[in-house]
């Protein structure tokens, strides 16, 4: 990125909304979901429409990413699961790879003292023993220094898949039928939750997608099963805390039977 695209993406950045309280005051904290999960989507489009190279638009991503986790830990919001790379994104150019896992180190080096002052727990889920040694390490380092918080989980889904996920859960699963310490008879819904990557953390209640595309991009297939959608055509680099806010209170709005009846 050149000197005058780095202005222009602060620029555009320190532009963010603080939280309106007119929207807030609307906002029932007593039905607010525990677990938020996002679809960071929309990047590489905020970039093309001013110009700029894809980088600025996952720079602009990370700020971003920054604001919104600490709106989610001021509104008291129990875990957030954000997808910030996909098994699928290794097909994008090796450069924009790149880009995205040096966003990714620097984004822990610069953050995670902050992070680990707000009581936010680092949970990295996805296959990363794939990804680059630097981004490992910082993500290790994340996750033992922050394993003891409880304000915020963040689950940081990175060379993340649904369906990579349910293959890993089945072959641990397969290799415990093998040994004989589980038998094919004992399998409930639970075990195969148990073996997912996000065991121990309840599913999410609201999935928000930016960028105004209806799918689901291999993301969270098992978790997803009773959780509320909400998709606005705001790209995420756009995305702040008047956008979280929206999507909660028309979640707070919501009547959920998880295939029930009304009571
Ligand atoms: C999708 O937008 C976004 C990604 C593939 C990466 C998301 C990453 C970040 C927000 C920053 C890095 C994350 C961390 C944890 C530091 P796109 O590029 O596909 O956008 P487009 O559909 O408009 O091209």
């Amino acid at each position: 990125m050149s000197l005058l695209e780095k202005m222009f993406t602060t620029l555009f950045l320190k532009r963010k909304k603080v939280v309106n309280p007119d929207l807030l005051r609307q906002l029932d904290k007593s039905k607010l979901p525990k677990h938020v999960a996002i679809i960071m989507d929309g990047n590489g489009r905020w970039a093309a429409r001013r110009g700029l190279p894809r980088s600025a638009g996952h720079q602009a991503g990370v700020e971003s990413l920054r604001s919104i986790v600490e709106i989610c830990c001021e509104l008291g919001i129990s875990i957030l699961t954000v997808y910030a790379f996909s098994t699928e994104n290794w097909k994008r150019p090796q450069e924009e790879v790149d880009t995205l896992m040096n966003l990714l180190t620097q984004y822990l080096q610069n953050e995670i003292n902050e992070l680990h002052r707000k009581n936010i727990k680092i949970n990295p889920i996805g296959r990363l023993d794939q990804l680059p040694e630097s981004a490992r390490k910082e993500l290790e380092r994340a996750a033992d220094l922050t394993k003891n918080n409880n304000r915020l989980i963040l689950n940081l889904a990175l060379n993340y898949g649904g369906r990579a996920e349910i293959v890993d859960a089945v072959k641990v699963i397969s290799k415990k039928i093998a040994a004989g310490t589980l038998s094919p008879a004992m399998i409930t819904e639970e075990t195969i939750a148990e073996h997912l990557y996000t065991r121990n953390l309840p599913d999410p209640d609201l999935l928000i997608r930016p960028s105004g595309e209806y799918r689901i991009s291999n993301f969270l297939l098992w978790q997803i099963a009773y959780t509320e959608f909400w998709i606005t055509e705001v790209l995420w680099p756009e995305f702040n805390s008047e956008h979280l806010i929206k999507a909660l209170l028309d979640y707070t709005n919501r009547e959920r039977r998880f295939g029930g009846l009304k009571i």
